[in-house]
């Protein structure tokens, strides 16, 4: 890999099976940027202590997780996938950067927000803090660029403005990332509020469809899909049922809304449905298959995890290095 490839760095918590959202928004977008860039993906086990999850459990889904990424076509001979915990460089610069972060800005951002409404018992510092290891993530790796889904551009906003000030404190020392949202499918909804995301953390589970649902599961939720009184099948302002199932079937099948529009002319939303729910569990099939096979290899997965986390680290000690110089710590040969 040469250094002058543009360098792609994104990543997903393990608090569940990975979502359709996580898959049209993200996840199946990072495959194909591995030929043209150097690609760094990596499972969020850090971010997802901020809200409670059994260690057992944490342990079994980041394993799962990591399986589930190289289902989605992310090819190891291209690309790190890596724990976050196993690299201890996003935790150390995220240090640093708290400290050229505003209590202000953490306090805006509609995430912190929203989990603290879900979970008042458990307001914690990790909760509020989390933007900022999200920048360390990224800033560790100098990433051009960040493929996320929409519900993340206001974290990465933040990246960027923690990089520039950084950078005016102390001079040049980061790249300033971009996002990149896919045109098609950046907020995939919930198919039973269809004016709120899909969330693995919805507690009803006909909202959800999960990238590992067989495929009488994927058609019989697809089925049970909200969508509203009219019966027509058309993209606009409050079809939101409808606008969803066309964004999704669109994405998997790889035609424009206007072409779906157009195949679904003068059919029932019954037909619509099942045809969504047919093409969503064709288009998943060979990632279940791979899946299984994936994890039931758990000599292969920590082979793979361990060889990815220590290229990560490497990579991202010269990073570290540089910081630790510019705001002033003693230089030492242990790193
Ligand atoms: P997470 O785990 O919530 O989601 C992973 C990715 O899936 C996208 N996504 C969606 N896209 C479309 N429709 C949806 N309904 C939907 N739900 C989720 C998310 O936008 C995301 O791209 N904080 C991040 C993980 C993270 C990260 C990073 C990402 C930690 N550090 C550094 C990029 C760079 C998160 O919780 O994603």
């Amino acid at each position: 890999m040469s250094d002058e490839k543009k360098l792609i760095l994104s990543g997903i918590q393990p608090t569940g099976t990975f979502t359709l959202g996580n898959y049209i928004g993200a996840v199946r977008n990072w495959g194909p940027l591995q030929d043209e860039c150097r690609c760094f993906y990596f499972i969020a086990d850090q971010h997802a202590i901020t809200v409670k999850i059994e260690p057992a459990q944490l342990r079994q889904k980041t394993l799962e997780a990591y399986a589930q990424l190289m289902a989605c076509g992310i090819d190891l001979n291209k690309s790190l996938i890596f724990i976050q915990s196993h690299v201890p460089t996003h935790a150390q610069l995220s240090w640093v950067l708290n400290c050229s972060t505003q209590f202000g800005e953490l306090s805006r951002m509609t995430q912190f927000k929203d989990k603290s409404r879900k979970h008042p018992d458990d307001i914690n510092a990790g909760l509020f803090d989390y933007p900022v290891l999200m920048a360390a993530d990224i800033l560790i790796y100098n990433a051009d660029l960040v493929p996320v889904g929409v519900d993340q551009m206001q974290h990465l906003e933040l990246a960027r403005t923690i990089a520039r000030r950084f950078n005016g404190r102390y001079g040049e020392t980061f790249k300033i990332p971009e996002g990149y949202v896919p045109p098609v499918g950046a907020k995939v909804m919930s198919l039973q509020e269809p004016t709120k995301k899909m969330s693995k953390s919805d507690d009803n589970p006909n909202a959800v469809i999960l990238i590992l649902d067989d495929k009488d599961t994927i058609i019989r939720k697809f089925k049970r899909a909200v969508t509203d009184s009219e019966s027509e099948i058309a993209f606009r302002e409050g079809k939101d049922g409808i606008n969803n199932l066309l964004t999704i079937y669109s994405a998997v099948t790889g035609r424009t809304i206007e072409e779906s529009v157009r195949e679904f002319d003068g059919q029932g939303y019954g037909t619509f449905k099942l045809a969504v729910g047919e093409a969503v569990a064709d288009h998943l099939a060979p990632v279940r298959e791979e899946y299984a096979r994936l994890i039931a290899d758990k000599a292969y997965l920590k082979e793979c995890y361990t060889r990815c986390a220590g290229e990560a680290l490497r990579y991202s000690y010269r990073t570290l290095n540089k910081v630790y110089k510019k705001v002033g710590f003693v230089p030492t040969e242990l790193r």
